[in-house]
């Protein structure tokens, strides 16, 4: 990483590993999405999330245009083949939601089903342009709790999964630090 910052402080950080969607009206099912692990609630009252999106991702253009998205928080025992559909394809090339049990929410933005603890929409409020990526800032629209279970952390991506993270995550660096 050079100037002297040591990349493990950074690995330090925990995150959950999200589905992030968003209305794309050029494709059969209507939808796009991607993981991100970069996902947080901000503030309680109204609720607000952040997910910081890389400039040169589908959804970041879907979100952008729509002005919507929504989070789906995916339970540890997510498949890696379910992980690598959004997380390694952009949705320009294949459609990423015709093999997944979703539905479309207020926003229009998908709420997936498969693999899912809870899902969230949001309308944009506010899009901060970060370097490579962009921050949106949403409040929360929707909620819904699909199941119980136990999220999985980026940590557990890491160790149980053997997941790698591809050069659009913000926490590309990884990588090389195990
Ligand atoms: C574990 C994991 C975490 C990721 N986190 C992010 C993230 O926080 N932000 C981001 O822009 N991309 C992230 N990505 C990469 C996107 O999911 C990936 O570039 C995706 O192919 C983009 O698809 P799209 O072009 O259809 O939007 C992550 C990927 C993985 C596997």
């Amino acid at each position: 990483m050079g100037n002297g910052l040591d990349p493990k402080a950074l690995f330090a950080l925990s995150y959950g590993v999200y589905i992030v969607g968003a209305p794309y009206p050029a494709c059969d099912s209507g939808c796009n999405g991607q993981i991100a692990n970069a996902v947080m609630q901000v503030t309680g009252e109204p609720p607000c999330l952040a997910v910081c999106l890389h400039k040169d991702n589908l959804t970041t253009e879907c979100v952008a245009k729509s002005g919507v998205f929504s989070v789906a928080v995916l339970e540890e025992d997510v498949p890696m083949t379910f992980i690598g559909n959004f997380g390694f394809k952009c949705g320009r090339s294949l459609d990423k939601f015709e093999k997944v049990t979703f539905r479309k929410g207020l926003t229009g933005a998908p709420l997936v089903v498969d693999w899912t603890l809870a899902v969230l929409e949001a309308e944009v409020i506010q899009s901060v342009d970060v370097h490579t990526h962009t921050l949106f800032v949403g409040k929360v629209v929707g909620a819904e709790r699909i199941k119980e279970g136990a999220p999985l952390t980026y940590a557990n991506y890491h160790l149980i999964k053997k997941g790698k993270s591809p050069k659009t995550a913000p926490t590309f660096i990884f990588n090389e630090v195990k």
